[in-house]
């Protein structure tokens, strides 16, 4: 195996005192982005995620139960494990800090540490914080709670063993100083310079009073604090002291990748136990925030957590993973809500990826009966198309390697716009009626193909039933399960000739009020009442009355595409847009200031009512009026995602 180009990432190894949330997707969803991502470039990967499972709270947590802590993780554990296949995360390792093989890697560093005389035995009085499985002493709470969490702490007196931390901070602050890229994002890498620089304390490593973790090995009557236990696993998990061949393809590793909860632990202990057993340290560690709820963030003692797996079911788990992904801004929190999730696929996967392929598969099979035309004739905008693709290419690669996750997905978004804005400008609809046009059309569909084809491999990483999805449908690529990263960067890759059938929409739209519906009757389940949506049917049934078709087929419905939208001056509720009817142009002002930004309406297809009266409002002359969805808080408009050219009839 060539050297240099094996690649090492972590997530934290979770608690298994309860079954996980979004939170921990976050991170695990992220981590195997970059693993998928570097596998692609051709690393050998070693992808390695886990479960911490001792200390006092996994044995209260299995006490609440009336488990024993072994049979009560196990449960937990194989949930775990579902859930990150349910997710598909394609983790190359799993450990489990109380599988023999880790703990006799503890034992044995414990042991080395003790003997060179890092660590010694004291008396520790303290305040310790459970859920933190962290202790601190009485300066360092935050009005008598745990500064991290703000939950009550205990008072802690017991016969101690003690790290001695103090020795190697200087040592510690120079590797930081001379490693930018170690710890990050910068902001963070100052946080625990600090720290550091505020002098550090040794820390107690074992405890006395419960009997739920690793054996001090000369000590029995001692357990190894869940930290020390805990950081080790990076090192047991690729065969330290089992299996040298692997842990030295591996070690050190590339990324460790977290939450800023606990790089304290990653950034200072971590790396002086490494400095103390003589062993390199990590190239990056890197925090990421917080996935927030609107309630503040969640957490499993809080109560308010969100099963990644109940959603996975709902809305598919590429459509979770890219929210997730898109949601990690560059050392920023996040948030999360249903409502926010549903809006995202339905702006971005539906509308603007699942529409681009929906709408080039369609052409190709109705313009050259599904056979991928070769590109015949060029023109000038073609090279715009071509250079805005090897941009997403350059960008996404760049922005991944730094671990700015949303950024590498706003890259791609960049292109699926400007491919839509493409078929827009080049009108194949229109070339389509010219027969002399058709070299043109067919070079056309082809560019449209191989952005397709380039954003695939792009989000790959993110979304990894995405290559197998499109190609279900367009056949770009001869073994979509094994798709090259530095194919993103090339152009003209796409065969020609290959056959494209219609399939299943990529991204069916999903209606929030009906998912808000769906949720409150799964919550209410056996209620009596009418639900409040079929009443409001009714409502209307009785209101309205009949009317003929020929009542209905004197209006004039007509497909409008959007070419200008601004907001009227001093009228908060309303747009002027500019929409086109086939040749002919017209200007329609609509009350959707509130619920549509400008530039979101801009190349969209609506339906009109094109024989309205035409009416001046607030001295702009309406020349039609849109067609949309409301109820008392959003009104929807209605729109045309297929490639039907504007001014044809709605009926
Ligand atoms: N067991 C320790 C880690 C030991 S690593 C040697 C632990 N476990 S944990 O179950 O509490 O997981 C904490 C981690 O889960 C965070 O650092 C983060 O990676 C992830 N997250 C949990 N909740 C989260 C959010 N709400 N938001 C983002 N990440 C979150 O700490």
């Amino acid at each position: 195996m060539e050297k240099g180009r094996n690649f090492y990432i972590t997530t934290p190894i979770y608690y298994p005192s309860d079954n996980l949330h979004i939170g921990h997707a976050y991170t695990t969803v992220a981590a195997d982005c970059i693993a998928r991502f570097k596998r692609m470039q051709g690393y050998q990967v070693y992808y390695l995620t886990g479960t911490d499972e001792h200390g006092q709270k996994i044995a209260r947590a299995a006490s609440d139960n009336n488990m024993t802590p072994q049979a009560y993780i196990d449960g937990i554990v194989s949930n775990i494990r579902r859930l990150w296949e349910t997710l598909l995360i394609s983790n190359t390792g799993f450990i489990r800090t109380t599988e023999a093989r880790h703990q006799q890697v503890v034992k044995k560093l414990f042991q080395q540490v003790y003997d060179q005389g890092d660590i010694y035995i004291s008396e520790y009085e303290g305040w310790y914080c459970l859920p933190c499985e962290t202790f601190f002493t009485e300066r360092q709470l935050k009005d008598g709670k745990c500064p991290d969490c703000e939950r009550e702490v205990e008072l802690l007196k017991e016969e101690s063993y003690f790290f001695k931390m103090s020795r190697y901070a200087d040592r510690l602050l120079k590797h930081i100083d001379e490693n930018p890229e170690f710890i990050q994002p910068e902001s963070r890498r100052h946080e625990v310079i600090n720290f550091i620089k505020g002098g550090l304390d040794d820390l107690c490593v074992s405890r006395t009073s419960f009997k739920w973790g690793i054996p001090v090995p000369f000590n029995e009557k001692h357990v190894v604090y869940v930290w020390f236990d805990a950081l080790i696993n990076y090192l047991t998990g690729i065969g330290y002291a089992q299996d040298d061949s692997m842990f030295a393809e591996y070690w050190p590793a590339d990324v460790h990748l977290m939450a800023k909860d606990i790089l304290r632990f990653h950034a200072i202990i971590w790396p002086i136990m490494l400095m103390a057993v003589g062993l390199p340290l990590p190239k990056k560690i890197f925090a990421h925030g917080w996935i927030m709820l609107e309630g503040g963030k969640m957490s499993k003692s809080k109560g308010n957590v969100i099963d990644p797996g109940i959603l996975v079911d709902k809305y598919g788990a590429d459509a979770i993973r890219y929210y997730l992904i898109k949601e990690m801004s560059y050392g920023q929190d996040g948030m999360y809500s249903e409502e926010m999730l549903v809006n995202r696929i339905n702006s971005d996967l539906a509308n603007d990826l699942g529409n681009l392929v929906s709408r080039t598969a369609a052409m190709v099979i109705r313009y050259f009966s599904g056979q991928i035309p070769a590109p015949e004739e060029y023109a000038p905008i073609d090279e715009e198309l071509k250079q805005a693709a090897l941009q997403a290419y350059q960008e996404s690669t760049a922005k991944l390697e730094k671990l700015d996750f949303a950024g590498y997905l706003i890259s791609c978004m960049k292109l699926v716009a400007r491919a839509n804005k493409y078929i827009d400008e080049t009108e194949p609809w229109r070339l389509a009626k010219d027969e002399s046009s058709r070299g043109r059309l067919g070079a056309v569909l082809y560019n449209l193909l191989e952005c397709i084809r380039i954003t695939t491999v792009l989000m790959a990483p993110a979304m990894p039933q995405l290559p197998l999805r499109v190609n279900a449908q367009l056949n770009l690529f001869p073994s979509p399960e094994e798709l090259e990263w530095d194919s993103a960067g090339e152009w003209a890759l796409v065969p020609a000739g290959n056959e494209v059938k219609k399939g299943e929409v990529l991204f069916p739209r999903i209606d929030l009020q009906q998912m808000e519906e769906s949720n409150m009757a799964s919550e209410q389940e056996v209620k009596k009442d009418v639900p409040a949506a079929t009443a409001v049917k009714e409502e209307l049934k009785e209101e309205k009355e009949y009317i003929t078709y020929d009542d209905f087929s004197r209006l004039d419905l007509r497909v409008a595409e959007i070419v200008e939208c601004e907001k009227m001056e001093k009228a908060d509720k309303l747009l002027i847009l500019k929409v086109k009817l086939g040749e002919e142009q017209r200007t329609i002002v609509a009350g959707i200031a509130q619920h549509y930004e400008p530039a979101e309406l801009i190349g969209k297809k609506v339906v009109i009512v094109a024989n309205l009266q035409p009416a001046k409002l607030r001295g702009t002359m309406s020349e039609g009026m849109l067609l949309a969805a409301s109820d008392d808080n959003r009104v929807e408009v209605l729109m045309v995602q297929s490639d039907i050219a504007a001014g044809n009839r709605v009926k």
